[in-house]
């Protein structure tokens, strides 16, 4: 795909898809610059209008632990991009609560995905993800504890990246494995080598997390524009 706009078009249409398909339709979006174009998209027609927003659940598969308010908050941009613009119910909205710590929020947030899916552990119609420059995905980053999870859904972390907040909670791998369907975006020059490591590359998720992420038995796709993409040999 050529650039940011035809990869944020594409997963608009296929969240419309899903989002007809699946009653209720659980989602957890992503954080990073690079969904703010697909969620833009999805509060724009035609879009907008394409999408039973009563029926849609949106949840996170990270956040910084930064108040809901906060410009560094992963709610905070989808409300601004996306939430405050479409007939999504507040009752609807399940979002980390990061203005507590991480454990604390993190222990909060498996109590929600527990009452949502009546169960210990999360069934995602959809995870959004982006990729770090470092392979990185949700708040899953090299060499991290939280990449040998498997008892908990949730857990709190602590990992600088850039100079995005640190203190973060995080869906684990097999929380994150149990979707029907992951949905990576990622866009950009500055993750080509690492995108070629993460698809072509020998398999050591604890070096490159984003190759963690092999859904059990749902799908996994990769949108990926042509600077992020060149160095790829076989066709995503
Ligand atoms: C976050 C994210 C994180 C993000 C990557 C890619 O909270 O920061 O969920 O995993 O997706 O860092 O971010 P960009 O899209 O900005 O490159």
């Amino acid at each position: 795909m050529p650039d940011l706009e035809a990869v944020s078009w594409a997963a608009a249409e296929r969240f419309v898809r899903l989002g007809q398909t699946h009653s209720p339709f659980s989602v957890a979006l992503a954080g990073g610059a690079t969904p703010r174009r697909l969620y833009e998209l999805l509060a724009t027609p035609p879009f907008r209008e394409q999408i039973p927003w009563g029926r849609v659940h949106a949840f996170w598969g990270d956040e910084r632990c930064v108040p809901p308010d906060d410009p560094g908050s992963n709610y905070n941009m989808a409300r601004e991009t996306l939430l405050d613009h479409v007939p999504l119910p507040v009752g609807n909205i399940h979002r980390v609560r990061g203005e507590l710590d991480p454990e604390t929020a993190a222990r909060a947030y498996a109590g929600e995905l527990c009452d949502f899916f009546g169960a210990p552990w999360p069934t995602f119609d959809l995870v959004l993800l982006g990729m770090g420059d470092d392979g990185h995905t949700a708040a899953l980053f090299p060499g991290a504890d939280a990449l040998r999870e498997e008892s908990r859904p949730v857990v709190g972390v602590s990992a600088q990246y850039q100079d995005r907040p640190a203190r973060r909670v995080t869906l684990t791998p097999p929380a994150i494995n149990a979707a029907r369907q992951v949905m990576f975006l990622v866009v950009g020059a500055s993750k080509a080598e690492t995108l070629r490591a993460v698809l072509e590359g020998p398999f050591q998720p604890h070096v490159l997390p984003a190759q963690i992420v092999q859904p059990t038995d749902g799908h996994l796709v990769w949108l990926v524009d042509g600077a992020a993409g060149h160095q790829i040999q076989r066709r995503v």
